[in-house]
């Protein structure tokens, strides 16, 4: 499935990602800038913060409760379609997904 990646300057990124991995794995895998992901995906860092395209935030599944607590110490900006990468998996569903990585991510 293919998936956008849109940086804070505009520049885009578009990666195919295998069906099962995460929307922070592709996105390290593929060296896409913005994506620090310093925790390797265990939710539990919020340096994988993305703003989901709002057409497809019915299809990345529901927050879970851990993911919550760490959106809200994100350092930029929190909105309603903000996620953590790590906690999105690809499905075919997502093909051409599209999200924004925030300017900080330390
Ligand atoms: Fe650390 Fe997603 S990679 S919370």
């Amino acid at each position: 499935a293919k998936v956008i990646y849109v940086g804070s300057a505009g520049d885009e990124y578009a990666v195919e990602a295998a069906v099962g991995d995460t929307v922070m794995g592709a996105a390290v895998r593929n060296g896409v800038p913005g994506i620090v992901a310093e925790c390797g995906g265990n939710c539990s860092c919020a340096t994988c913060h993305v703003w989901v395209d709002p057409q497809f935030a019915d299809r990345t599944g529901p927050v879970q409760e851990m993911e919550e607590d760490l959106l809200d110490m994100a350092v930029s900006e929190r909105r309603a379609t903000s996620r953590l990468a790590c906690q999105i998996r690809i499905t075919e569903e997502l093909d051409g997904l599209t999200v924004e990585i925030p300017p900080e991510q330390p």
